[in-house]
């Protein structure tokens, strides 16, 4: 029962990721992404910004595919995200909607999104990164938050939930793998919502790590304390970031063990939490990964070279399995 997962990319909104969509312009890749993997997730193609080109239009295409050839292939779907601060398209974050009008945005939006693949998506990560680095909630830079208020965070996961009562639904963020002010917020906001009835079901953390931060050595026991709550956790954005040689040169077999080391101890933290039931890396490949765009000087943190090639996290992983 334990997943394997990737996300799938295409769709990144910076600059620097002018690649062809992967999924349907690289067979290499999308035959690795059928067979490696029991679970899929969409890297930007669930996103309002894909999802949304105008207010009176959805555009489901790519994010069909996906679930399509995910089913094809007998693997599991992870959705991503309904409500988040980033990838919010212009006509929804620059309009002049009312706050009337932006809820029946978002509970519509909603409910048209999760309803459509009733069924299909087993997990749902409805909020993405709702509380900042210090642990407050994200009242002014969620676009959502500000502009209807907190409150509307768990109207969202009761949408979700009437949209398909099946789908267990996630709040998922980054710099919560280990216990700190982050994850304590987390902690706290999930004990309400659980102690007000929300559908509220899983904590998922991203697991974006870097060699040059050291690895989150409580990241056991966190998984644990919110599985005493009841709660699931996940895995779900995991890639392993290292600097970059200078002379432009791969990283060294060093390096290369160290990310190895973090990728099988994050692995190890996962299976060891009783709640964790499934790994999933923001990408298998270097060939496409969002590292080098938004961390410049740092790359290769996936467990495959950009020719595919496994590098020794690959190997770490399985021995760890
Ligand atoms: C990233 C994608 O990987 C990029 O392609 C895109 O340009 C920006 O978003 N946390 C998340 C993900 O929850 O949605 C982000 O994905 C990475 C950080």
């Amino acid at each position: 029962g334990f997943l394997i997962g990737s996300s799938v990319a295409g769709g990144g909104h910076h600059e620097a990721e002018p690649y062809p969509d992967p999924f349907t312009e690289d067979r290499a890749y999308t035959a690795l992404l059928g067979q490696e993997f029991g679970s899929l997730t969409p890297e930007n193609r669930m996103k309002w910004s894909d999802l949304r080109p105008s207010e009176d239009t959805y555009d489901f295409s790519d994010a069909d595919r996906i679930v399509d050839f995910a089913e094809r292939n007998g693997q599991e779907v992870r959705g991503h995200t309904l409500l988040w601060h980033d990838q919010n398209p212009d006509w929804l974050e620059e309009g002049d909607h009312s706050e009337h009008e932006l809820r029946e945005i978002l509970r519509e939006h909603v409910t048209a999104v999760v309803g459509r693949y009733e069924g299909r998506i087993h997990q749902w990560d409805v909020a993405n990164e709702v509380i900042d680095d210090e642990g407050r909630l994200r009242t002014e830079d969620n676009f959502w938050l500000r502009e209807l208020g907190p409150d509307v965070l768990v109207d969202t996961f009761r949408w979700a939930h009437e949209a398909d009562p099946e789908a267990e639904l996630f709040l998922n963020d980054y710099s919560i793998e280990g216990i700190n002010d982050k994850s304590d917020a987390y902690l706290e906001l999930v004990g309400q919502m659980l102690d007000a009835d929300v559908p509220v079901h899983g904590l998922a953390v991203q697991t974006h790590l870097s060699t040059d931060a050291g690895f989150p050595e409580s990241m056991e026991e966190n998984l644990d304390r919110f599985g005493d709550l009841g709660l699931r956790t996940a895995l779900t954005e995991v890639d392993v970031r290292v600097e970059m040689p200078r002379n432009g040169s791969a990283p060294t077999d060093g390096q290369l063990a160290e990310q190895a080391d973090f990728y099988s101890r994050a692995l190890e933290a996962c299976l060891n939490a009783e709640s964790c039931t499934s790994f999933t890396m923001w990408s298998f490949t270097d060939r496409y990964s969002w590292v080098p765009v938004t961390f410049p000087g740092t790359g290769a943190a996936t467990v495959m070279d950009d020719g595919f090639t496994r590098k020794p996290a690959y190997g770490a992983l399985e021995d760890t399995l």
